[in-house]
């Protein structure tokens, strides 16, 4: 792990990138079809990307199958994973396609084997497209250089977690406008929606990736957390982003309350007192019913019960948790379908 941490360049850990007013509008340096960061999507290429995950949501089985028939995708996981990966190998099966899971834990990554070696040995294998997991962030960003293949980034350390950036907007907004609307994205979709996302920013790759995207769309975004966990700088992550400590008065505003997990395997630095953080930033019934009643209630999981969200929050009627989950396959089946399309069409140049 130590090798392939030194062969990245890692962004320090606690740093939060300046505010981008310019976003990329794609990645030119890096193979058609891949996902590294959701500031590479173009609002209209949500659009298209929301659009294709609901006609191969509702397409008929058999047909969806064919889409993919035979195509190899290799999931490379060198953190846990259940939602996210168990997602992407559900939307590639769906769509016909063979996949392989590499994990840290089973593969020669245990032996010390480098990422860019892992990624040529796949090529080498087959692989036509590759999902990555690290705890480093900008791995997809190496991999994607180094194999020339298109790389899905299904979550790299504390940088970003794009394919959940855009599940979450498929979620809120099915809720917001019905499932009609929820394919055609502009910049004014969120326009007048308030999104507070509460807890460990600092370590959240969720919170980065919906920061870059949702301001984009006309949301306000909120967010909150004490300052260990939630430098001021963050601020600087996108247009419009606000910062409020007071849990409550974040709540008062919100039209979606996304919680966050404490990241405690990426806590090296600030230690916080839990029973402190559980008095002031738990999402529970009480709050929820004096602060924002009619709130759509997120987390992208794992959940910690009784920590950032109490259990009668998480399974209760304003919760959409279960349904972000669900939005996952579908927001993945488009992803693939793309990174595929794109290879097929770089290899018939090549022919
Ligand atoms: C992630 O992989 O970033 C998760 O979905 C959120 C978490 O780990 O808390």
């Amino acid at each position: 792990m130590t090798t392939v941490k030194a062969a990245i360049k890692v962004s320090p850990r606690r740093s939060v990138p300046a505010a981008s007013k310019t976003i990329a509008l794609s990645t030119p340096a890096y193979p058609a079809g891949s996902l590294l960061s959701i500031a590479h999507l173009a609002v209209s290429d949500v659009s298209t990307l929301l659009a294709a995950a609901t006609r191969l949501e509702k397409e008929d089985t058999l047909k969806r199958m064919k889409r993919l028939e035979g195509r190899k995708v290799a999931l490379l996981f060198y953190e846990s994973s259940t939602r996210t990966r168990t997602s992407f190998e559900l939307a590639a099966k769906s769509l016909g396609a063979m996949t392989t899971l590499v994990s840290d834990k089973s593969s020669s990554i245990e032996k010390g084997e480098s990422l860019k070696d892992t990624g040529i040995t796949l090529r080498s294998l087959g692989a036509e497209c590759i999902i990555l997991r690290h705890p480093a962030s900008g791995a997809p960003f190496l991999l994607a250089r180094e194999t020339g293949l298109p790389v899905l980034n299904a979550g790299d350390g504390t940088h970003e977690h794009p394919s959940q950036a855009l599940l979450d907007l498929r979620t809120i907004l099915a809720h917001l406008h019905g499932a009609a609307r929820a394919n055609a994205v502009t910049e004014k979709s969120l326009a007048g929606v308030t999104v507070a996302i509460t807890g460990d920013i600092l370590h959240s790759r969720v919170a980065r990736s919906n920061a870059l995207l949702l301001p984009r769309l006309g949301a306000k975004v909120i967010l909150c957390g004490p300052t260990a966990l939630l430098p001021d700088e963050a601020a600087a992550l996108g247009e419009g982003i606000v910062i409020e400590r007071d849990f409550e008065k974040a709540l008062e505003q919100a039209n979606v309350a996304m919680m966050l997990r404490i990241q405690k395997e990426r806590l090296a630095g600030p230690q916080i007192d839990l029973e402190n953080y559980i008095a002031r930033y738990q999402l529970n019934s009480e709050r929820l019913a004096a602060c924002a009643p009619r709130a759509l209630v997120m987390h992208p999981g794992p959940m910690i019960r009784g920590l950032e969200i109490s259990s009668e929050v998480a399974d209760g009627p304003q919760s959409a948790i279960a349904e972000q989950v669900r939005h996952g396959v579908a927001v993945r089946m488009a992803l693939l379908t793309r990174a595929l399309e794109a290879r097929t069409a770089v290899a018939g140049g090549k022919a």
